[in-house]
């Protein structure tokens, strides 16, 4: 019977938890040792069947530390790495700059879809990562993947927008293409996802993952105008490609009645009160859901 091991490597949206230059509440809290939030790390989650081999999804700034953090991704020999591959699921920063962390002629298979491979391509510095180590694979939308032995896996695409420096003008919002993309793992009778970005939750994508055993979803924001209210920002939660976890339309009341084994909130922007014990998270805990953390462990057996 296959099984499925998790590893949330980074549960916080770019820029982390503290943010380099914010001193909001929960950056500041996160600075400070006696406040029992600990810092958290760039969007990434790691995928094993037999805990030896590793898909990573995303490869986010802060990879570095968090394979020095996760010891079952450290080297078993003098030169090795549990890491066979790495899989993208947008070209936002925080999802690509960790390939310039992972440029020491080690062999891994790195999985995009067209337009997100084009991205890297269009980027000179990615031309770090040797192509004699570097396997680049192209994956298709709905067609089905192994990024591991024994793990299958699909990409669907779901609303969002290109890269936040890739947009020209007004981005188009809610785009459903290669750009932003979501992963369905399947194994045995189990059913997962990771959907670290989304920005609204149409009844065809609700109807995908009802009845999953794990959801791993897009908690950037807890209120849609959360940034600008905290004094960090100018932009909305939509404006960023991320819907928001409150409200009628939030994904907290989309995703509540999915009948979902298992949902955890990751991609958590610093300013989202969730991060600490309080009324929002209380809702999100009442509901079911969880938010992740740095190191958290799920097992679909
Ligand atoms: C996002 O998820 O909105 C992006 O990570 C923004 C960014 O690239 O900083
Ligand atoms: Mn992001
Ligand atoms: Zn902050």
């Amino acid at each position: 019977m296959t099984s499925l091991r998790f590893i949330v490597l980074g549960a916080a949206a770019g820029g982390g938890l503290p943010q380099w230059n914010c001193n909001c509440a929960n950056c500041a809290a996160a600075r400070d040792p006696s406040s029992g939030l600990k810092p958290q790390t760039q969007s990434s989650l790691a995928v094993s069947v037999d805990g030896e081999r590793w898909a990573v999804f995303n490869a986010s700034p802060d990879i570095r530390q968090q394979i020095l953090q996760t010891p079952a991704l450290h080297p078993k020999a003098l030169r090795h790495s549990p890491i066979e591959s790495i899989v993208i699921t947008n070209a936002d920063v925080d999802h690509i700059g960790g390939l310039l962390t992972v440029r020491e002629k080690q062999p891994f298979s790195l999985y995009t879809t067209s337009a997100i491979g084009r991205v890297l391509d269009d980027n000179p510095i990615f031309r770090v990562l040797d192509p004699d180590h570097v396997r680049r694979r192209t994956i298709r939308l709905d067609e089905q993947f192994e990024p591991l032995a024994g793990v299958e896996a699909r990409i669907f695409a779901v609303p969002g927008k290109v890269a936040l420096f890739l947009e020209e003008g007004e981005p188009e919002l809610g785009l459903e293409g290669e750009q932003t993309i979501g992963i369905e793992f399947l194994a045995g009778e189990k059913r997962a996802y990771y959907i670290p970005g989304c920005a609204t939750l149409p009844d065809w994508l609700t109807e995908r993952i009802r009845g999953a055993d794990l959801v791993f979803f897009d908690g950037t924001v807890f209120t849609d105008d959360e940034m600008i209210t905290a004094g960090t920002g100018i932009k909305t939660g939509q404006r960023m490609g991320h819907m928001a976890i409150s409200g009628e339309d939030g994904s907290l009341a989309r995703l509540a009645s999915l009948d979902i084994g298992r949902l955890i909130y990751v991609h958590i922007n610093n300013t989202n009160p969730v991060w600490r014990n309080g009324p929002e998270r209380a809702a999100v805990e009442a509901a079911g859901m969880a938010v992740a953390h740095d190191g958290m462990e799920i097992s679909l057996d």
